[in-house]
């Protein structure tokens, strides 16, 4: 493909697989911090008239944007053509709506601003809520990859009888495309947020499924882990097999992870959308499949 491929700190591993995937050029460039916190970049690398693949996943995305609003501010003086940003995980997207008089719907400013400085956006399964698509808040041409397809396939190669479960409402669009194309029985309960780590999640009524199927939790975000604990809980109550834990993004903030790992979890795997331990899933090959695909 006719593009050159600069990656962000952090995404290496991905850049190898997506530029090696497309047959692109790399651009060279230095990126680092002054002293003061502050950011210095340099272009190495001719963009003039150049399509750029900017890649940055976008967990922890406050330390990131800046930098990358640079980035894409400095192609541009620089004679890039296009700038399409390839955000794996793309952040601020739960904020959705006000729940409080007063509370910004970060969704929007950060589609704003993205939308500002890109010509286009590719990312994977972004939390689509209450919103349907992405084009309700970004005004750049955008693709969301599904991460569907790699999940039943891992599912498929690694459990022996499953029975998927979604914690709640919004997993249900995820867990019931897998579970059609794994085949596989599912069951979607509701949860309830009272703060920013305490949920309440519906008893699962799978005591059918309690000596034969292995439960496989799935849900896109796996963010303080609490939504994934508080259903393993209750599976646990039922006397079920240990569970199987996939999240599509591998936010983990704090001890999420190891927290995760302790609660009596048979496995926790996730997508490669936020380079993490737990990666045993590839959809990058799929997001350098839908490049050639987006009309800048
Ligand atoms: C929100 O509804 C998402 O789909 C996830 O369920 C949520 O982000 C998980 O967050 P946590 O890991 O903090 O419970």
């Amino acid at each position: 493909m006719n593009a050159t491929l600069f990656a962000l700190p952090g995404n290496e591993t991905a850049a190898k697989l997506i530029s090696g995937r497309l047959g692109c050029e790399t651009g060279q460039c230095i990126l680092r911090q002054f002293p003061d916190g502050e950011t210095y970049l340099r272009l190495e690398s001719d963009v003039r008239g150049k399509t750029i693949i900017l890649l940055c996943t976008l967990d922890r995305p406050d330390a990131k944007i800046i930098p990358l609003y640079f980035f894409a501010g400095t192609l541009r003086k620089a004679g890039a053509r296009k700038i399409l940003l390839v955000a794996p995980y793309l952040a601020y997207m739960r904020q959705d709506k006000q729940f409080h008089p007063g509370e910004s719907v970060t969704s929007e400013h950060f589609a704003a601003l993205l939308s500002s400085f890109t010509d286009g956006l590719i990312t994977v399964d972004p939390h689509l809520h209450r919103r349907k698509s992405l084009n309700e808040i970004y005004t750049v041409p955008s693709v969301a990859v599904h991460a569907a397809e790699h999940i039943a396939e891992w599912i498929k190669q690694n459990v022996k009888q499953p029975v998927l479960v979604g914690p709640d409402g919004e997993s249900g669009q995820w867990v019931s495309e897998v579970a059609k194309l794994a085949g596989a029985p599912f069951t979607v309960l509701t949860k309830e947020r009272t703060g920013d780590a305490e949920v309440k999640i519906s008893v699962p009524h799978i005591a059918q499924f309690r000596n034969t199927h292995t439960p496989v939790l799935v849900d896109d975000i796996i963010s303080t882990g609490r939504t994934m604990t508080g259903t393993i809980a209750h599976l646990r109550e039922e006397k079920m097999k240990p569970t199987v834990c996939i999240g599509i993004h591998a936010v983990f903030s704090g001890d999420a992870y190891s927290d995760l790992k302790r609660a009596g979890v048979e496995k926790v795997v996730t997508c490669n959308t936020i380079p993490h331990e737990s990666n045993a899933i590839n959809v990058l090959d799929s997001v350098a499949g839908s490049i050639g695909k987006i009309k800048l």
